[in-house]
């Protein structure tokens, strides 16, 4: 009898889950022997009337690719439902930044969307539950839904820095004139944010230190970093919209990672509960080198060094953290 997984998608009609839900079914990420049960949810009618009705449109989509891997889709507006029996569940459903309103204010307003939600996912997932939290802040609304699903264990929950790896894995690939797969060890310490640290001192391309095939360091410290940390807003700002399908194209690299393994020798970005590893305090969800042997499980990378420019940035990302914890504090039981 072939294996189930039931994976819960949140803001399952926005823009990163179209893409998104796509290639869950079609049996990329858990292979073809594995059948896939999509759990989708949008907001009330009440809310958004046009929510239900684009993801019930994208339900028949799903049937009219006829995946031999997708098993059902079910579309809801109740978290308990999304969440009954999950063994994954993708938070990406967030309220965008309204016009005016600082980051502080967007994290207040999504915060009480993932107070909700890591309630649900405690009371309703399988006991093997993987969460990933694509919502932005995502590293902040990641620490609300594990602060108030304590039932589910905090090395479950991870945010999502898998796209900024994938995009620092690029440039510095577009720089050296080689292809991705060249590129190895890169690291994104800290938030999903413009604080962000690409870690280009610890990559690797061609095996070889990154410094030592790219010898410009002024690029590497004035270029590579500022636009890695600012790629979204440069997508924005060319688009006029957010990242999309590269956006599901790191959830989908997050969740393959924990299915099937990290490389030999190399190591990826995710965001997790820390406890403690170089110096952060333990609980803040922050961004690491992490390997997985395919157990659904992260190991951080330990012993990496940084150099005085590492340390300025790392410590730059871990105070926005902290200051957004701080923001967030009443929402955080203890
Ligand atoms: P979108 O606006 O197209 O879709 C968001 C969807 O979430 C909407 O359909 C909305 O109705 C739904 N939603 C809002 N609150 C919800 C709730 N409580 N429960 C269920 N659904 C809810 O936005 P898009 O472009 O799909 O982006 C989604 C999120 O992903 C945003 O927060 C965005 O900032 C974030 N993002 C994160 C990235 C990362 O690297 N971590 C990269 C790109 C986007």
């Amino acid at each position: 009898m072939s294996k189930v997984v039931r994976v819960a998608v949140t803001g399952a009609a926005g823009r990163v889950s179209s893409s998104l839900i796509v290639r869950l079914a079609s049996g990329e990420v858990f292979g073809p022997e594995t059948k896939v049960i999509l759990q989708l949810l949008e907001v009330p009618a009440s809310v958004n009337p046009a929510a239900l009705k684009n993801l019930e449109g994208a339900m028949y989509e799903l049937q009219d690719c006829g995946f031999s891997t997708l098993k059902d889709v079910v579309i809801t507006d109740d978290p308990n439902v999304a969440f009954n029996g999950c063994n994954y569940a993708l938070l990406v459903g967030a309220a965008p930044r309204g016009p005016g309103e600082q980051r502080s204010d967007l994290i207040r307003k999504n915060g009480a969307i993932f107070v909700g939600q890591g309630q649900a996912i405690a009371k309703n997932a399988a006991s093997d539950v993987r969460i990933l939290v694509v919502g932005n802040p995502c590293n902040t609304n990641c620490l609300i839904a594990y602060s108030n699903g304590r039932d589910v264990p905090a090395d479950r929950w991870h945010a999502m820095t898998r796209l900024d790896h994938n995009r620092a894995v690029s440039a510095l690939a577009i720089k050296a004139g080689v292809t991705n797969d060249a590129v190895t060890c890169v690291t994104i310490w800290g938030n999903h944010s413009n604080t962000q640290y690409p870690d280009f001192t610890n990559a690797k391309i061609g095996g070889r230190p990154a410094t030592e095939v790219i010898t410009d360091r002024a690029w590497l410290e004035n270029t590579f970093v500022p636009n890695t940390q600012e790629r979204g807003k440069f997508i924005i700002d060319t688009t006029k919209v957010s990242s999309s399908f590269s956006a599901a194209n790191g959830a989908i690299d997050h969740v393959k990672s924990l299915v099937t393994g990290t490389p030999a020798g190399d190591w990826t970005s995710a965001a997790i509960v820390s406890k403690g590893e170089y110096g952060v305090p333990a609980g803040l969800v922050f961004g690491y080198p992490c390997t997985t042997s395919g157990d659904g499980n992260w190991n951080v990378v330990e012993g990496l060094k940084l150099d005085a420019f590492g340390e300025a940035k790392f410590k730059k990302t871990l105070d926005e953290l902290l200051k957004e914890q701080e923001v967030v504090k009443d929402l955080l039981p203890s």
